[in-house]
């Protein structure tokens, strides 16, 4: 459909993509499995722009899971050199497109030099107003529950939270999704 023909009242405000069948796709033309990984990431460079120009706020990708550390070996070490190549070449039209980028996920955990990508990718965009591009990495929704409660518990302790108060506001507040739009999270 050509955007000319999209209605713009109708633009989502947040737009989720799981990213899967990149194995299948490099598999059905005799590649391994890693090229299509590579051609996701590709993938990813054009729809950041397009959902950008579309006007979508928000952008999350998921594109590692806290399950995917059970992949080979060969291949997890690849999946984590892929955010240093992203941001690595795709930052000046980050830059250029207003996009500020976020990644949600237990970050402590991922190789330094990843870690380091995404830290610098955070700052590096950390000024721009348009779209949020979010990344998902080494992110998992039990994950995401126990962090906000170890956080609230925290917070509790430290008498800074009474437990009577804690409402779905509250716990949309501790997610790791909190960042990602005000607007979005506030809960009504
Ligand atoms: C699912 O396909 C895809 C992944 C597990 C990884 C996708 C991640 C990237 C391309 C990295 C992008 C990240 C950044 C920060 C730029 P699959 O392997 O499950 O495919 P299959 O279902 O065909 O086996």
């Amino acid at each position: 459909m050509a955007n000319q023909s999209l209605d713009p009242t109708r633009i989502p405000a947040h737009v989720a993509i799981i990213m899967d069948g990149n194995g299948r796709w490099a598999k059905a033309r005799h590649l391994p499995r890693v090229a299509g990984h590579k051609q996701g990431m590709e993938v990813v460079k054009t729809i950041t722009k397009a959902a950008s120009r579309l006007g979508i706020k928000v952008l999350t990708l998921y594109a590692f899971s806290t399950e995917n550390w059970k992949r080979p070996t060969s291949e997890v070490s690849y999946l984590m050199r892929l955010p240093v190549d992203f941001f690595g070449t795709f930052m000046p039209e980050l830059i250029q497109e207003n996009v500020r980028v976020q990644v949600m996920g237990e970050l402590d955990a991922l190789p330094a030099k990843t870690r380091q990508a995404a830290d610098d990718a955070m700052a590096d965009t950390a000024q721009n107003t348009g779209m949020i591009l979010n990344f998902a990495l080494n992110y998992g929704a039990r994950d995401e529950l126990v962090q906000a409660a170890r956080s609230m518990a925290q917070e509790a302790k430290e008498g800074q939270l009474d437990p009577t108060s804690i409402d779905a506001q509250v716990v949309a507040d501790h997610l790791m999704t909190r960042h990602l739009a005000p607007w979005r999270t506030r809960i009504c």
